[in-house]
């Protein structure tokens, strides 16, 4: 699949959103290393800090599926109601849970450009001298 199929996966796991507070809805699909697709999306709360974003929502559903190995997540997000277009990059706390299973330099982010294609950068791009598991050891 290339990274544009998979962004237009991430607007279908938009559609998914439970946002009734930010009314800003966003889609993510994490594909595994050997292919496979889960899907989430943000998922708010009327105590606002305890909303998750879609690409925790996607990892953690994978995660507790026994997956460990991914490859890339494709995120698209906006307000409801609009085509989710322009470049919605993932949270800072986002970031951290990807490199709790990710390798920095290996996993990709897909993101809308805001015109019709796609932006993709490294997770070292986007979380450089990043703490993790490794600094535990
Ligand atoms: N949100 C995500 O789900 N992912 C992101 O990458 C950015 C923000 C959600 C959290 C909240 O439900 C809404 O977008 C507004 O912050």
């Amino acid at each position: 699949m290339t990274n544009l199929e998979l962004l237009k996966e991430a607007e279908k796991a938009r559609l998914k959103a439970y946002t009734p507070y930010s009314h800003f809805q966003v889609g993510a699909v994490l594909e595994t290393r050997d292919g496979k697709l889960y899907y989430g999306a943000n998922i708010e709360n009327a105590s606002y800090g305890a909303t998750n974003c879609a690409e925790r929502t996607a990892f953690f559903k994978a995660i507790n599926e026994g997956e460990r190995e991914f490859s890339r997540i494709a995120i698209a997000g906006g307000p409801e109601g609009s085509r989710p277009d322009s470049t919605c990059a993932p949270c800072g706390i986002c970031r951290q849970v990807m490199r709790e299973f990710c390798q920095p330099e290996e996993f990709m982010i897909i993101l809308s450009d805001g015109k019709n294609g796609v932006i993709e950068k490294s997770l070292e791009e986007l979380l450089p001298l990043s703490f993790g598991p490794e600094n535990l050891k």
